[in-house]
């Protein structure tokens, strides 16, 4: 399957230094081509910035999106405007905005749905947390988690998304999951979306710490189809290094 590499830029950048940074990896050789997509997503106020850029072969992708189409949502963005200001991709129920916006796994369902129909494909995030890891509830809990997701979004939409794997306990911290350990995850993940009659096409992503040093390590497991990266999307090196290493993937 071809590699996905995407950069979560989270809450961070300002209108120059976003600039500066797409220019940069451009310049870097950082281009989705045959064997790669090279997606980003900045906050809000700068996906405008990026798109109007104009770079080719980075996609943009938004944070979050409503579920509704538009109407009395202060505060909210929806699906369709992120289309009209050049979004292709959203990420949907990552573990900060579960843990602060409260978001569940059904909302994150009805979201998915309704992002897919306008024209967006949702990058969906699950993960456990270091007790549920330590309680040997892993594989139960990602697979709740689906099991809830496809309810509400359906099996024919999920099969459309990305799934990107984030353990809690690897977001921000440094501590990366190992490979052997991504890899049971994404096989658990890869065997119950057959089991729910989900394609077996979707791309799984890992996330949590990836960085250069251990991005080649992760991509050469056959269930990682790429990455979510934080922190090491904010640095050209970095993030072009990644790139790299997933061009370099031979599944
Ligand atoms: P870090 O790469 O900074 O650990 O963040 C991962 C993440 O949350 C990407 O969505």
């Amino acid at each position: 399957m071809k590699m996905t590499v995407v950069g979560n830029w989270k809450m961070n950048l300002a209108q120059n230094s976003a600039r500066e940074l797409v220019r940069s990896l451009a310049q870097a050789g950082v281009k989705s081509d045959n064997a790669v997509d090279v997606i980003v997503c900045p906050p809000y106020t700068l996906l405008g910035t990026v798109a109007d850029l104009q770079i080719e072969g980075i996609a943009i992708g938004a944070q979050n999106c409503h579920h509704a189409a538009k109407g009395a949502f202060t505060g909210e963005i929806s699906a369709e405007m992120l289309v009209e200001i050049g979004c292709r991709y959203v990420i949907l129920g990552h573990s900060e905005r579960r843990r602060d916006q409260h978001e569940d796994n059904e909302l994150i369902g009805r979201k998915a749905h309704h992002a897919l129909q306008s024209g967006l494909r949702p990058i969906i995030c699950i993960g456990e947390t270091l007790e549920q890891r330590k309680n040997g509830e892993t594989f139960s809990v990602i697979k709740d988690q689906l099991d809830k997701i496809i309810t509400s979004a359906t099996a024919e939409c999920v099969s459309s998304c990305i799934v990107a794997y984030e353990p809690i306990w690897a977001i921000g911290t440094g501590l990366a999951a190992s490979a052997e350990q991504a890899e049971e995850v994404h096989v658990c993940i890869r065997e119950h979306l057959k089991a729910c009659a989900v394609a077996d096409l979707v791309p799984l992503l890992y996330g949590g710490s990836v960085t250069a040093d251990n991005a080649a390590a992760l991509f050469a497991c056959r269930n990682i189809d790429g990455a979510l990266v934080g922190g090491a999307s904010l640095k050209v090196d970095e993030f072009s290094s990644i790139v790299q290493a997933a061009r370099e993937v031979v599944h």
